[in-house]
């Protein structure tokens, strides 16, 4: 039987992946998988158990044997750990910072990718993250990749973070321009835009428009 589609949705932090893909996924009556908040857990179940995020061995294992999962809470995703919603302790720019550091290592990838296609073998799911049409779904019915210029991008992550972030607008800025550089040089999978994908520049879009542009190029039976 042919699988439902899949949909990948690509492309650096704050360039509205998730905002977009959650309301994609309403639309279109998906399920949502956000790989980053799988790399995220990995670095706080890491720094939990006391592992370095430079030890890819260690972290290879624990990402191999973590009890990850999704779950609908009153109406949102969440992402739990065993039987704990981290849902909010993966945000912190600790976390952001951590998971861009775990996310370096082969045998990190290597468990998680295979944890999302495992997820995803169905279809009718939508994926966001930074290698999800290159690597995790190299045949996805639908590809696409966000990005905006660095600046916006940070000026939505330091909204989004709020006096909770307890970071200024620069820090923020300085944050995404480090973890844009880790992401798209590091040897494994690196961030990049596939080639049979669709960029959408969203510097300039609100969010209503980057979904519409996206709804229009999706497989019929999505619309
Ligand atoms: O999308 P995000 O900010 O939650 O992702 C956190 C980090 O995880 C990001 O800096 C790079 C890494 N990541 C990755 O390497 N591959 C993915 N598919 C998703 C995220």
């Amino acid at each position: 039987m042919k699988r439902r589609p899949v949909v990948t949705i690509d492309g650096p932090s704050g360039a509205g992946k998730t905002t977009v893909s959650i309301l994609l996924a309403e639309n279109a009556g998906m399920m949502r998988i956000d790989t980053g908040a799988m790399y995220r857990a990995v670095a706080l179940a890491a720094r939990r158990a006391g592992i370095p995020w430079d030890d890819g061995t260690r972290l290879g294992e624990l990402a191999r044997g973590m009890a990850l999962s999704f779950r609908s809470v009153a109406g949102s995703v969440r992402v739990f750990l065993g039987g704990e919603d981290v849902s909010e302790a993966i945000r912190t720019p600790e976390m952001s910072m951590g998971a861009s550091a775990v996310s370096a290592h082969v045998p990190v990838r290597e468990a998680l990718v295979a944890k999302q296609r495992e997820m995803g073998e169905g279809g009718g799911v939508v994926l966001e993250g930074r290698d999800t049409g290159t690597v995790v779904f190299p045949d996805a019915e639908a590809k696409f990749f966000l990005d905006a210029a660095a600046a916006v991008r940070a000026l939505r992550r330091y909204r989004e973070l709020g006096p909770a972030g307890c970071q200024s607008y620069e820090e923020v800025l300085s944050d995404v321009l480090r973890r844009d550089v880790r992401d798209s040089t590091r040897d494994h999978s690196p961030l990049r835009v596939a080639d049979d994908a669709v960029y959408i520049d969203t510097t300039t879009l609100a969010v209503d428009e980057v979904v519409e542009a996206i709804l229009r190029r999706l497989p019929g039976e999505l619309r």
